[in-house]
């Protein structure tokens, strides 16, 4: 008989050993996650109530306790459950962690009267497993008015700085790791390598969680949830449902069908691209509806903004419903939520009510009844334009610019007519171009056109015109609440300006929106 080999024991997918943040409140807990998994390990947002039993229950690698605005002494603040610090898995405390971890763990924090907040020197002391490689003196990004005084019972104090004596502690023996500046901001330009010392030193967690192995992960989920039955899919030409589609296509190929219902309200050459990439190149089934005369005539007359935005939507879920009827009984539907979603709304139950609300061209019409595949449910926004890189998907999509679901309707104010459509698409795609032209694309949050609803007077040749103004928007922003007009340069925008009114005849004047939001919005609508 030949020699018995054991067979290997499957090593656990990365989405199996989680790193779980506990969210106590403070403003980086979500930004925190994302640095984890920028270090290519899986990490969950989770609140700060999970019971050391239901953190137990997900396997996971490490926790991290988050900052948060309270003072850990003050009533109501936010604690945790002692017990996970009991859990054998090792817990890194960032600021309020770091705080209460040492009142839980025999330490002591106090309100020492000397606060911390921006750029601070850090001096890390003697070996340590989080400072490994790092220099001995750094900048760590403070905010405290508490500081630990006295580090958990048997904790090493790891760093100090000058206000707080106790800016880092450790104890490898109980697994407890504290800092008290911010190693999750930009501001701390070593803070992405104290935590990948956390992850990969202390906690053994390997950086796997690739765009590959989410790609692997979500194949396997979507096989097993939908079996042999067929997927619906409604394209809208951005890059969440270009990437929840391709991940479906990959998992269960022809059992998907994709619909693009094109309103016509698309930029220059989008539809058309997006027909490109899904038939031609990845031979997904792909019913294209050309809807444009329709919903030209649905928004005949209509100039409010409100009531455009409704128009279009109740037009969009009208035609999908058509065609999918067309199509015959689907039993799954396909939907882009992201993480961000399902962070937002608190969680896994009220998610689905939240994403409903969405008046978003491809949302769900209600009274479908379908069951949703979600693929990107698990993602953050840069990590689906990731594994969309990875799937194959052209770079123009994966990293297209948020564009509202009414496309080009809201940027027309006043009535949407053909004319001034063509106007508007036209105008919008010089300046995409030169905006590319002038690498600066992926730097502005958006950059378009928008045509309101005036005319001036204007002089060409030896005429006096009377045309259109078109507005150039270009913003940075990080979020969308908040955004800031963007500083081109003035030789981009004259580039912009004289070609836009040489080459669009109904257009005499360009002018630039200098407003930042609040008080105005993105959008004009
Ligand atoms: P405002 O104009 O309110 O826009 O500052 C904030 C952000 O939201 C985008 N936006 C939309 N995105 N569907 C979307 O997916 C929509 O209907 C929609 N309307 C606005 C807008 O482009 C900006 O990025």
């Amino acid at each position: 008989m030949g020699q018995v080999v054991p067979f290997p024991a499957a090593e656990p997918g990365p989405e199996e050993r989680p790193v779980l943040v506990l969210d106590l409140g403070g403003q980086y807990a979500q930004l925190i996650a994302r640095r984890v998994r920028e270090a290519r390990v899986y990490s969950e947002l989770v609140p700060h109530s999970i019971s050391a039993a239901e953190a137990r229950a997900r396997n996971p690698r490490a926790l991290v306790l988050s900052g948060g605005p309270a003072s850990v002494y003050a009533e109501g603040a936010p604690r945790v459950d002692p017990e996970l610090f009991s859990l054998g898995v090792p817990a890194l405390g960032i600021c309020y962690g770091m705080q209460l971890m040492a009142q839980e763990l025999g330490g002591r924090v106090e309100r020492t009267g000397v606060s911390e907040f921006g750029k601070t020197e850090v001096t890390a002391e003697g070996e340590s497993a989080l400072f490994t490689g790092l220099p001995d003196e750094q900048t760590g990004w403070m905010s405290h008015r508490d500081s630990v005084t006295a580090p958990p019972e048997g904790a090493r104090v790891t760093a100090g700085s000058p206000a707080a004596p106790i800016a880092a502690f450790e104890d490898a023996e109980r697994g407890v790791y504290g800092v008290q500046f911010h190693p999750e901001v930009v501001h701390t330009p070593h803070g992405q390598e104290l935590l990948k010392n956390f992850l990969y030193g202390v906690a053994d967690a390997p950086p796997t969680w690739t765009a590959a192995a989410v790609i692997e992960e979500q194949v396997e989920r979507i096989r097993a949830q939908v079996g042999s039955q067929r997927v619906l899919c409604a394209l809208s030409g951005g890059v969440d449902s270009a990437v929840a589609a391709l991940l479906v296509h990959k998992a269960v190929g022809d059992q998907l069908v994709c619909v693009f219902v094109d309103h016509g309200f698309l930029r220059k050459d989008e539809a058309a691209q997006v027909v490109e990439t899904f038939e031609g190149h990845f031979h997904v089934p792909l019913v294209h509806v050309d809807a444009q005369t329709r919903f030209l005539a649905r928004l005949n007359g209509v100039a409010d903004p409100e009531e455009k935005r409704k128009a279009v939507g109740e037009e969009f879920i009208r035609v999908f419903e058509k065609e999918s009827t067309r199509l015959g009984k689907i039993r799954y539907l396909v939907q882009g939520t992201l993480y961000s979603d399902v962070i937002e709304s608190g969680g896994d139950a009220a998610v689905a009510a939240t994403i409903k609300s969405h008046h978003n061209v491809g949302g769900l019409p209600e009274e479908m009844e379908m069951e949703l595949v979600e693929p990107l449910r698990l993602l953050f926004k840069d990590e689906v334009r990731r594994v969309g890189a990875e799937l194959g998907l052209p770079e123009r999509m994966v990293w297209r610019q948020p564009f509202p679901g009414p496309g080009l309707a809201i940027r027309i104010i006043g009535e949407v007519t053909r004319e001034r459509l063509e106007i508007l698409r036209e105008a919008d795609s010089i300046l995409q171009e030169e905006i590319r032209r002038a690498g600066l694309y992926r730097e502005l949050w958006q950059s378009f056109a928008v045509l309101p609803a005036i005319r001036s007077v204007g002089v060409q040749g030896d005429e006096r015109t009377y045309g259109y103004p078109v507005v150039v928007r270009a913003v940075t922003s990080d979020d969308a609440m908040t955004a800031d007009w963007a500083r081109l340069p003035y030789d981009l925008l004259e580039t912009i300006s004289s070609r836009i009114v040489n080459e669009v005849p109904a257009v005499n004047r360009v002018v630039l929106d200098i407003t930042s939001k609040p008080p105005s919005t993105i959008e004009w609508e």
